[in-house]
């Protein structure tokens, strides 16, 4: 059994065929999945769709790249939804200077709401980080013990190991898997078995060699495939260790 942490399948691209798109992983022995809200319209649907459905679970946040947008008032709806017992994480949240870089201190501040939130609702932090390395450490190593998961990493391979040692899980999506990644394939290499997990982040980073096309959770078992391969471990061993890893951290 597998288990994508990370997709938005609540996004409106989904809306005509997502039942088509769960049912897919289903049948790919991807049993249990992460909605992952990063605004308010799709905060409420993970929820929505986590209600319907068992085997998945919802996560609610401000995404960095729409930190400007997000007023005081906006933090009264996620602190209700984030009492909803299928709510199983904060974010997803983070700090992203590719996209905007004018508004950091305001980012920064966002983020800091959301791990306040994550330590009061005692649920773990989705992170995103994009360009901005430095500052997500800067920021979270304020905090002690923190419980979270750096999402789709992307960074070096050294700052992998500080991420760790903050006591943080890392995650692994496509480009893993892309020819050319040559650091997200190192960065597979030392990631130990206990503080791995899996992803699509679907409908973005879908794995070679479907690469460029709409990404889709059943695919994370396409990920699970290569980060055994770099590991030089069975497939089986990964499925195993992610599954119990995303249980434990989610207490899904
Ligand atoms: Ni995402």
């Amino acid at each position: 059994m597998l288990i994508d942490t990370h997709t938005h399948i609540n996004s409106d691209k989904f809306n005509d065929n997502y039942k088509e798109i769960i049912d897919r992983a289903l049948n790919q022995d991807v049993k249990k999945m992460l909605v992952v809200g990063f605004d308010k319209s799709t905060n409420k649907r993970a929820i929505e769709l986590a209600e319907k459905h068992d085997f998945l679970y919802a996560t609610v946040g401000f995404h960095p790249t729409i930190a400007s947008d997000i007023k005081e008032k906006d933090f009264e709806m996620l602190r209700q939804q984030l009492a909803h017992e299928k709510v199983v994480g904060v974010g997803e949240c983070g700090l992203d200077f590719y996209w905007h870089k004018d508004n950091k201190e305001t980012q920064i501040t966002l983020f800091k709401q959301h791990i306040a939130l994550s330590k009061e609702f005692n649920k773990p932090l989705i992170i995103h980080m994009r360009d901005a390395s430095e500052a997500t450490y800067n920021t979270l190593s304020e905090y002690e013990a923190l419980s979270g998961v750096m999402h789709c990493y992307g960074g070096s391979v050294e700052m992998a190991s500080m991420f760790l040692d903050l006591g943080l899980y890392i995650s692994l999506g496509g480009p893993v898997t892309f020819k050319n990644a040559k650091t997200p394939k190192e960065v597979a290499k030392i990631i130990p078995l206990d503080k791995l997990l899996i992803e699509t982040d679907s409908p973005y980073l879908s794995p070679h060699p479907f690469r460029g096309k709409t990404n889709e959770p059943a695919r994370v078992k396409l990920i699970a495939e290569k980060i055994a391969e770099l590991k030089d471990m069975s497939f089986k061993n990964i499925s195993k260790h992610t599954t119990a890893n995303a249980t434990k951290l989610f207490n899904l």
